[in-house]
């Protein structure tokens, strides 16, 4: 088969491979109909998560059950399914305490201790040998295990695009707002109006946010939000002034909820490049210093956006002194999926707004370039293999 291929950074290439098989007898097999390329694949792009050898790419993905292991009970040949992007096994100790995303057997580098380069939770799609080494999506068919636990069949009537966002990037959006437990009119500010921010800003709304501010570096970023999200929008070039804007908007307090949906990879200097090295770090913790900065004492801060290394001075005084409550992670996607798939069959959010580039499979190391490089608008790059 097609498949995507990760061989080094900025080298994605679209090759022949081999077919996936039944290795367990709770896989599917999915023909694939359609894989989306997400920020967090830009940071193996970028080579900022390491990859010792080449890797099919894609965690956001759907398509149809070719062929199904022995002891998958509810699924059939031809079913439609969304598949959550975290590989949990459905009955280990956190998978059956709501905890998908640290699962203790999708893994072999399981570990409790969340080490740099050892030792993670849970498992993701076309991710890294660090994250299982399963091959991801962005192919023409995928080896799906834990077909009890994972994918979700797709209601009538819901095209492929309307939906591929519950894979990941809703569900992320809608857990970074579900984490501060809104009661009904808080100002949410976003820092980052990228695929994952739009969607967190959508999921503000649904949750009873009274006022949501989207930020970013991208003026066609921002105009996206504000006409997708509804959201005010805020330009940063400086971030310390951004905080000062957020500030006069909120009263002198600061906004109730903020989000950190950009990551390690935010916009930096030279300056701020050097620092880096010299500490060992992989990207930036600015938006995140910002989003602690900004909250207003005893608000929360969320963070969806990826951050792998260890950052030297770390604002914990501050973080102290503020009372700020904290949640961060990888999205537990089949914790909401299923009351996300009601909404949008409900028409109560429509996800499909940010599709800037539907692309066939074999155009996607371009789709790689210019999603990182921000090109040609690029927003969401939705790819469909056999195209
Ligand atoms: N936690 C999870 O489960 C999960 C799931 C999906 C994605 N992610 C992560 O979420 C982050 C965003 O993903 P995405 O797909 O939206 O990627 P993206 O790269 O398209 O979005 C990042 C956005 O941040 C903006 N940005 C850069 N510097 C900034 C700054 N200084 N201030 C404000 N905005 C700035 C960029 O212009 C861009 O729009 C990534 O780190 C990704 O890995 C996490
Ligand atoms: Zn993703
Ligand atoms: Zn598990």
């Amino acid at each position: 088969m097609k498949a995507i291929v990760y061989h080094k950074p900025k080298d994605m290439r679209f090759e022949t491979v081999e077919d996936p098989k039944i290795e367990k007898p709770d896989d599917v097999i999915l023909k694939v109909t359609s894989t989306a390329i997400c920020g967090s694949d830009l940071h193996i792009y970028n080579g900022l998560l390491p990859q010792p050898k080449p890797m099919v790419m894609g965690h956001e993905f759907m398509g149809i059950v070719e062929e199904l292991g022995s002891e998958v009970k509810d699924l059939k040949k031809g079913d439609r399914v969304v598949v959550p992007f975290p590989l949990a096994c459905g009955h280990c100790y956190f998978c059956s305490h709501a905890m998908p995303t640290s699962c203790e057997s999708s893994n072999d580098n399981y570990g409790p201790e969340g080490g740099l380069l050892t030792d993670k939770g849970g498992a993701l799609f076309g991710y890294t040998d660090l994250y299982g080494g399963y091959s991801g999506g962005q192919a023409e068919y995928v080896r799906v295990p834990y077909a009890n636990f994972g994918p979700r069949r797709v209601p009538d009537g819901l095209s492929d695009d309307q939906v591929l966002f519950l894979t990941d990037i809703f569900p992320t959006g809608w857990s970074a707002i579900d984490w501060a437990q809104l009661k009904g009119g808080e100002t949410v500010a976003v820092f980052g109006c990228g695929p994952v921010g739009i969607m967190a800003q959508k999921a503000a709304w649904l949750q009873g946010a009274g006022r949501v501010i989207g930020i970013d570096v991208e003026r066609y970023r921002l105009a996206k939000a504000a006409t997708v999200a509804n959201s005010e929008t805020l330009l940063t070039e400086d971030l310390k002034e951004t905080v000062d804007i957020l500030r006069q908007k909120t009263g002198g307090r600061g906004p109730d909820v903020c989000v950190d949906a950009v990551g390690m990879e935010a916009q930096r200097s030279l300056i701020e490049k050097a620092n880096a090295a010299l500490h060992v770090e992989r990207g930036t913790m600015k938006v995140l210093e910002a989003c602690f900065s900004a909250v207003r004492r005893n608000g929360t801060v969320t963070v969806v956006g990826v951050y792998g290394t260890p950052f030297h001075a770390f604002p914990l005084h501050q973080i102290f002194d503020k009372g700020i409550k904290v949640q961060m992670g990888q999205a537990p996607v089949h914790n909401y999926i299923d009351h996300l798939i009601e909404l949008v069959a409900s028409s109560k959010v429509v996800l499909n707004d940010i599709i800037s580039h539907p692309l066939p499979l074999s155009q996607a190391p371009y789709a790689y370039e210019i999603f990182n490089e921000k090109k040609d608008d690029c927003l969401k790059v939705v790819l469909k293999p056999g195209t």
